[in-house]
């Protein structure tokens, strides 16, 4: 079988002095490297090494210049194994509100946490999974396997992050849609015997148009850094693949931050410096392995002139450049308040080698900041992006005269919030998923307290049973009368370093999780008002969903700390609900993709081909005519809505102009480094080194043996492919021009607005969604989301919705002219209440 390949781009493009939003930022990062020594820009680049300082991972500082450490740090919905932190709703939560202006307040509070406990860089938000397969452990991290929900998803929480001074990362980069074989020692650590990582094979069209998409509006929106995934893609590594980083992200997206490795994704040396990798993380090769691909490697690598000199500054120059571009100050950094590996207040705080004993968390509290409390963001993210499925009318709540709570999901964990070690475990009410995209419970409120609580003031006779196995009680229980029976349910999945009961990562299948099936059937057999209430990483199979009995079906997502309050805010008619982020299939392949759990090419690279295209979720369902629960935008609310006058507008906009003329030449800063190697040499023979930790010293003046690499004295033109070292002015692509590609492609070309009438009693929520279709035939999607608006509108009120459609949202990429091109097809547009709800349309004229 012929391989996926993918072609090559060179020379790396470096940064470009004019880029809008980047100007002031690349003038003060220019002004700083031209200061550093070789040794100083090599420090900015590599991480000290895993567990060598208090992050999960921490560039070289500059003392010379006052400029401390870089703390990296995860995750994405908080800040991962501190203390006093909050632990935001997941991605996908935040994604199911629809709420634009929410999800930036959600970022801007991760970030004032971030920010408060001396964390420089958060390891967030998630594009990549996009969520190519239901199963895929690390869906939630992310937003939606939509790219335009996605995207604006990213570009919100990336400027609530960066506005609060800490530099976003967009991650993965890319095609990182599954946990199984991410890394090949991590499986054959589960016992297959693989030698390669996955790889991804992705077609440029596709490519385009789905998977990077989110990242063309984190590039938009300023995003400071960008993580590159660990498995390959086309059978290149996304750490040293050059059509990804050096083509897609930095020349045609305009991408001017810096590009970090995913903890060991990176493989090589000077061919990833080249490909586009500017950071190295953790630093060494594997965990604690004493040896860095950079580090000394990389001090090597310029002298001997295989990464030139262009190079190292366009690393050290994005590297600052994100940090001024978040309004960093060089001296005036928070210090890191905390340590990651433990959270005893004394400690080594050099954690590898257990030197440095000192005070190492001082337990600051961040959970309110200037906004406010933060756990009121999350009560109110939680409860808006908890999607109502079904409702016979039983919802909201009205002081029921008696509720019974059934289910380990409506209780707490036995062993306490945080019992497992990165949430590895699905014990009692689930409110994250597991793995590094975590952060420990601060408190977490259960659905058992808050439905309590509030039973106690109306004078509900409340009763819960918090076990899926107690069956006789329960049948006692919900078969009295006047019960109003709600049954929590989950399914969890993470991360593949954690094996959670056969899981690596990725989910096993779609079902609930500890009997959840039975246990809803059972319940509704003997219970005629059965109220389902479902925390998930993503979609399950509902069999019982169009039981009579079954009276109303809620997804909950992961609803962080506040859990319990937002399922109550929903469940009494406090909060409007949201929408559904993905599609509610029938069964498991129904979704036409699968997770690859099996190797398929011997010992080589796992390979995984997305024949699908852009065809996944909605589009796949609509396609196939697959058989669908509920559908991608879904969601009930307590009122009920009218759309009607759907209005189009065709704006003059500007042609569209490729970009054409060439860059600059690469420039170098500071002076040329000297040759002499004694002169990088550990500074002095009383210079005590830290056991494991990266520095870019030498520790002899025989470069062979200070760079411990037994292929040492290659020259660039044996191992490098061409152009790899041209520092010359290059050629500028047709679709490059801006921050997420050419200008035009945000031109305006249509505005289209429709009335939205509350035809209901009560004051509610709505989501309307606009839809295209392209009208390019069977290769195209029968509708793409393309925008969307969360409004209130009280009883009888009518609002008008206004959609701006771009060039971008009407275009397809041409793979031949290699650019975005309007097709001649008939394009229409939808404005209704889900991709299945479509009420009003028109044809874009
Ligand atoms: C690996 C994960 O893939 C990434 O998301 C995370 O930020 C790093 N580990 C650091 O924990």
């Amino acid at each position: 079988r012929a391989l996926a390949t993918s072609d090559p781009f060179y020379p790396s493009p470096w940064m470009d002095p004019q880029a809008q939003g980047w100007e002031d930022a690349y003038a003060k990062a220019k002004a700083f490297v031209s200061q550093l020594t070789l040794l100083e820009k090599v420090n900015l680049t590599t991480g000290v090494g895993w567990e060598a300082e208090q992050c999960v991972g921490q560039t070289g500082a500059i003392p010379r210049l006052g400029l401390t450490e870089f703390c990296l740090h995860d995750s994405p919905l908080g800040i991962r194994g501190t203390d006093y932190n909050s632990a935001f709703p997941s991605g996908q939560t935040a994604a199911a509100t629809f709420d634009e202006g929410l999800i930036f307040k959600r970022g801007l509070a991760m970030g004032r946490e971030a920010y408060a406990k001396g964390v420089t860089v958060l390891l967030g938000p998630v594009a990549g999974p996009l969520g190519r397969m239901p199963e895929a452990g690390r869906n939630w991290e992310g937003f939606s396997p939509d790219p335009v929900l996605t995207g604006v998803g990213m570009a919100a929480s990336i400027k609530g992050i960066q506005q609060a001074g800490v530099v976003a990362c967009a991650k993965h980069f890319i095609g990182n849609e599954q946990e199984n074989f991410r890394q090949a020692g991590e499986a054959r650590g589960y016992g297959f015997d693989i030698d390669e990582s996955l790889s991804s094979n992705i077609d440029d069209k596709t490519m385009h148009e789905l998977y990077l998409w989110p990242f063309a509006d984190s590039v938009r929106a300023g995003v400071g850094s960008v993580m590159c995934s660990y498995q390959q893609v086309n059978n290149s590594y996304g750490c040293q693949n050059s059509k990804l980083l050096n083509d897609l992200l930095k020349n045609e997206l305009g991408f001017q931050g810096f590009v970090m490795s995913d903890w060991q994704a990176q493989h090589t040396g000077a061919a990833s410096a080249v490909a586009g990798l500017d950071m190295s993380m953790p630093g060494d090769t594997v965990f604690n392995s004493r040896r860095s691909y950079w580090g000394t490697n990389l001090t090597l690598a310029v002298l001997n002139g295989t990464v030139p000199e262009w190079r190292i500054d366009d690393m050290a120059t994005r590297i600052m450049a994100a940090f001024f571009k978040v309004n960093g100050t060089v001296g005036k950094q928070e210090p890191i308040n905390f340590s990651f590996w433990t959270q005893d207040t004394y400690g080594p705080i050099h954690w590898a080698a257990k030197q440095g004993y000192q005070q190492i968390n001082h337990h600051v509290n961040v959970q309110t900041g200037p906004e406010g409390r933060h756990g009121d963001v999350i009560r109110e993210v939680a409860a808006k992006g908890t999607v109502l499925l079904k409702n016979t009318g039983v919802l909201p709540l009205k002081k029921p005269k008696f509720i019974a709570v059934i289910g380990e999901d409506a209780g707490p964990n036995p062993l306490g919030p945080n019992a497992c070690d990165n949430r590895g475990c699905a014990n009692g009410t689930l409110a994250m998923g597991w793995g590094s995209g975590t952060a420990n419970f601060p408190y977490l409120v259960t659905p058992d307290a808050a439905l309590l609580a509030r039973a106690i003031m109306d004078g509900t006779r409340y009763e819960s049973v918090l076990s899926n196995y107690a069956t006789s009680q329960i049948k006692s229980l919900v078969s009295l009368d006047n019960v109003t029976a709600i049954v929590f349910v989950n399914a969890d999945s993470g991360e593949g370093f954690i094996n959670v009961d056969g899981n690596m990562g990725d989910r096993k299948n779609l079902t609930l999780w500890k009997n959840g099936d039975d246990l809803i059937r059972n319940v509704s057999s003997w219970c005629p008002n059965t109220i389902v209430v479902i925390h998930s990483t993503g979609p399950v199979l509902l069999p019982w969903h169009d039981s009579p009995n079954i009276t109303a079906i809620l997804w909950a997502g992961l609803p962080g700390q506040e859990s319990g309050n937002s399922i109550h805010d929903v469940l009494y008619g406090v909060t409007s609900p949201g929408r559904s982020p993905f599609t509610w299939g029938a069964t498991r392949e129904s979704y036409g993709t699968d997770v690859l759990y099996q190797p398929n090419n011997g010992k080589a690279a796992p390979q995984q081909d997305f024949s699908e295209g852009v065809f996944i979720d909605y589009r796949h369902f609509d396609k196939a005519n697959a058989s669908l629960i509920y559908p991608f935008g879904h969601g009930l609310s307590y009122s009920t809505f009218g759309y009607t006058n759907l209005r189009i507008q065709k704006l003059p906009a500007p042609p569209y102009r490729p970009t054409t003329g060439t860059t600059a030449p690469a420039p170098t800063f500071g002076a040329p480094p000297a040759s002499n190697l004694t002169e990088y040499l550990f500074p002095s023979a009383s210079f005590p080194p830290i056991y494991q930790y990266i520095y870019p010293y030498l520790n002899t003046t025989d470069p062979r043996a200070a760079s411990a690499d037994a292929h040492y004295g290659q020259n660039a033109s044996q191992f490098l492919p061409p152009r790899a070292l041209d520092g010359s002015a290059q050629p500028r692509l047709r679709a490059s021009g801006g921050a997420g590609g050419n200008p035009g492609l945000w031109d305006v070309l249509y505005e289209v607005s429709a009335d939205v009438t509350n035809t209901g009693a009560v004051h509610a929520d709505e989501v309307p969604q606009l839809y295209v279709s392209l009208g390019a035939g069977a290769g195209d999607p029968r509708v793409m989301l393309r925008g969307f608006r969360r409004v209130s509108v009280g009883p009888g009120e009518t609002v008008e919705v206004l959609f701006r459609v771009t060039r971008r949202d009407v275009s397809g990429w041409d793979v031949g002219v290699q650019d975005w091109v309007v097709g001649a097809g008939e394009k229409r547009v939808f404005v209704g209440r889900s991709s299945r709800g479509l009420e009003l349309s028109g044809v874009l004229g």
